[in-house]
């Protein structure tokens, strides 16, 4: 009863503001964990530009009260909503469509992906352990690293709640995809919009292996 009345409050309001959703725009929730930081907050700014995204919802420990004002204020369809601490994880993360990760420490110089694994292994555990008691359906593109050791976290801790779905977890590797375009192009000297490398293997050192003998150019 009382889910069914926010949910006509919220259409009520994203009528008013003339962001209601089209067929062809469905209601789609992301959650962001770890929005406040160096990565999360530019990603909430692209979110918050998709117009895939109805409901934007943005948690960190810290911080995120600031982010979310700044991004709300920005004129597409997504509602905004900002999540600190503990008490409010569960309510960042009800009914998300998508859940983008990337909660913890980054690297200092001189030190390896793997160099994080300690403190970031606790974190993306803690917060998928929230993912399968409140929104177990939905699809997890985990950022933190080491990449190629918390996806395997996030793996187990979903299996031993029993909402595994190997479809619905992601590493994200993309930052290795433009990177591999880029100083390609640079190299080959070829427009960089017009260049495909394809990149296999993991998120760390010697595991990110761009393919050059396989690259398309158009
Ligand atoms: N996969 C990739 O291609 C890729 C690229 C860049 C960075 N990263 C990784 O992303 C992570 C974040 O990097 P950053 O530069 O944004 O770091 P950052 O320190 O700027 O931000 C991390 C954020 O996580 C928050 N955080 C810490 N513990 C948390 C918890 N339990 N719940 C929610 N939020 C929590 C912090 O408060 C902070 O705001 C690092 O592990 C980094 O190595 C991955």
């Amino acid at each position: 009863m009382r889910m069914s009345l926010l949910r006509s409050a919220s259409q009520h309001l994203r009528r008013r503001r003339g962001y209601s959703s089209t067929p062809a725009q469905p209601e789609r929730k992301v959650a962001i964990l770890g929005a406040a930081g160096g990565i999360g907050q530019p990603l909430a700014l692209l979110m918050k530009l998709n117009p895939l995204v109805s409901s934007l919802s943005l948690y960190d420990i810290a911080a995120t009260p600031g982010v979310a004002a700044d991004v709300s204020h920005i004129n597409t369809r997504a509602l905004v909503k900002g999540f600190v601490g503990d008490d409010q994880l569960g309510e960042a993360l009800e009914g998300a469509d998508l859940v983008i990760i990337p909660a913890g420490v980054p690297r200092k110089p001189g030190m390896t992906r793997d160099d994080l694994f300690k403190i970031n292994a606790g974190i993306v555990k803690g917060l998928c352990t929230a993912i399968a008691t409140h929104c177990p359906n939905a699809l997890v593109n985990m950022i933190s690293n080491p990449v190629n050791s918390t996806v395997p976290i996030a793996a187990e801790v979903f299996k031993k709640a029993g909402t595994y779905d190997e479809k619905k977890l992601f590493g994200v590797t993309t930052l290795d995809v433009v990177r591999a375009k880029t100083f390609y192009a640079g190299k080959a000297n070829v427009p960089v919009t017009g260049v495909n490398v394809p990149v296999v293997g993991g998120h760390a050192g010697i595991t990110i292996l761009p393919l050059f003998s396989q690259v398309n150019t158009y």
